[in-house]
């Protein structure tokens, strides 16, 4: 039912004077009611918001055809997420679609209008794109573009949020002077102390393969927002993270660290002393910022959106926390090599977003965010192939 049509016929409902309040109450919650499609949302950020949304009383599409899989083996496998999502909501559609298939985009978007498009479907590693370049760059510049095209030819008015990603800015961030801490690398100018903002140039550095996958995206979703003026909203991600994550060896961090740490598998630091620095934000934070984006968007705009540096943390501190929490030492070494363009310190800037939309906040900290991760992967440890090494 369109936005439209559903307000009438609840003005229509009101003003009959025999109504009950449960019949009214009813007709409200329809027209608030929205239609939001989520790609990868059997991933973390994808999971994350269709729970969030089919909380709130919208009608959620999710597409997702377990890829993570394909890319990482059977750790990176989410069906174990979609199980749980299909337990969990009340109105969630799920779509086993490619979103590289762009026949199969056309007919769901020919059946189906959407008001918010949530485009979290993706390669997500840096690591990985090094082996499979075409195939990195179909599911994260080409899908992105089907997506874009698809949404401008079936429903322009939707709100679109895309995740795009810190690695856009290549190794540019490490131009920045710094200062060697004891646990930490950390920025050498007080001008630099909140972070890397959206002004960092994103060509001429060194990306990685992905990077430079995802920077293609970022342009074409920015282009759509303000070439076609289409209600499009980039949001480059630090370290996104929280329960959800099928953490694997090439991709999410946090939840492969600990993995590694309860397992008594080894774990590997690469490089800069095991002192480089990323921003740790929580899935629950990053979908409440593309909530308040959908309620007032900024065709093309792009923000920076991380944990900011009250959730940063080494890679040295993080294992410290760990080892910590969970009372037990991890087995881990060091090789003096890091990784080719990996960033060594980077903390997102929060500045822009935060002055757009004031009511949101980073609230879930640190401590809170690792003790999640630590209970979900408690439970679920008995069917994970843990084991190896990380690169951060
Ligand atoms: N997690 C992070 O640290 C981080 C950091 C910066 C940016 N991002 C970006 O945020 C987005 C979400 O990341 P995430 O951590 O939730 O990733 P994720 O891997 O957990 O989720 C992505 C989902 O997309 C699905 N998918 C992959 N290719 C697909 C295809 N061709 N068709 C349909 N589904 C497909 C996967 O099966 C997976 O479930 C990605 O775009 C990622 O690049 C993530």
């Amino acid at each position: 039912m369109s936005r439209t049509g559903a307000r009438e016929r609840w003005r229509r409902r009101a003003e009959r004077p025999l109504e009950t309040s449960a019949a009214i109450q009813k007709d409200m919650a329809q027209t608030m009611s929205k239609t939001i499609l989520v790609t990868g949302s059997s991933g973390l950020i994808g999971s994350e918001a269709v729970e969030h949304f089919d909380r709130k009383g919208h009608q959620v599409h999710g597409i997702d055809n377990n890829m993570r899989q394909e890319f990482f083996g059977a750790p990176g496998d989410t069906t174990w997420n979609l199980d749980r999502l299909r337990r969990s909501t009340k109105s969630f559609t799920h779509h086993h679609l490619d979103i590289r298939d762009r026949v199969a985009l056309e007919t769901l978007f020919r059946a189906q209008s959407f008001d918010l498009i949530v485009h979290c479907a993706a390669q997500p590693s840096h690591d990985k794109a090094r082996d499979i370049p075409i195939l990195d760059f179909e599911v994260n510049a080409l899908g992105t573009v089907n997506l874009l095209e698809a949404t401008r030819l079936h429903c322009p008015e939707a709100v679109f949020v895309f995740l795009s990603t810190n690695k856009v800015y290549g190794d540019a961030p490490n131009e920045i002077p710094l200062k060697e801490l004891e646990t930490r690398w950390e920025y050498a100018r007080p001008e630099d102390y909140d972070g890397i903002d959206e002004n960092c140039r994103i060509d001429r550095t060194l990306h990685s393969l992905f990077g430079a996958s995802k920077a293609s995206a970022d342009l074409m979703a920015q282009e759509y927002g303000r070439y076609f003026g289409m209600k499009i909203g980039v949001f480059r991600g630090g370290c996104l993270t929280g329960p959800s994550h099928s953490g694997v060896e090439l991709h999410g961090f946090l939840s492969y660290l600990v993995k590694v740490a309860l397992s008594g598998a080894a774990y590997t630091v690469f490089g800069y002393k095991g002192k480089q620095v990323r921003d740790n934000i929580h899935s629950y934070d990053v979908v409440r910022a593309i909530e308040e984006f959908e309620a007032s968007p900024r065709p093309g705009q792009v923000y920076n959106l991380g944990g900011g540096r009250e959730n940063s943390i080494s890679m040295l501190e993080a294992i410290a926390k760990i080892e910590h929490i969970i009372g037990k030492k991890l087995n881990w070494n060091y090789v003096d090599e890091n990784r080719k363009g990996d960033h060594i310190c980077y903390i997102s800037n929060l500045a822009r977003f935060r002055s757009h939309y004031p009511n949101w906040s980073v609230t879930i900290s640190l401590d809170e965010i690792l003790r999640q991760i630590i209970g979900n992967q408690r439970d679920r440890l008995p069917a994970q192939n843990a084991g190896g090494s990380k690169r951060v």
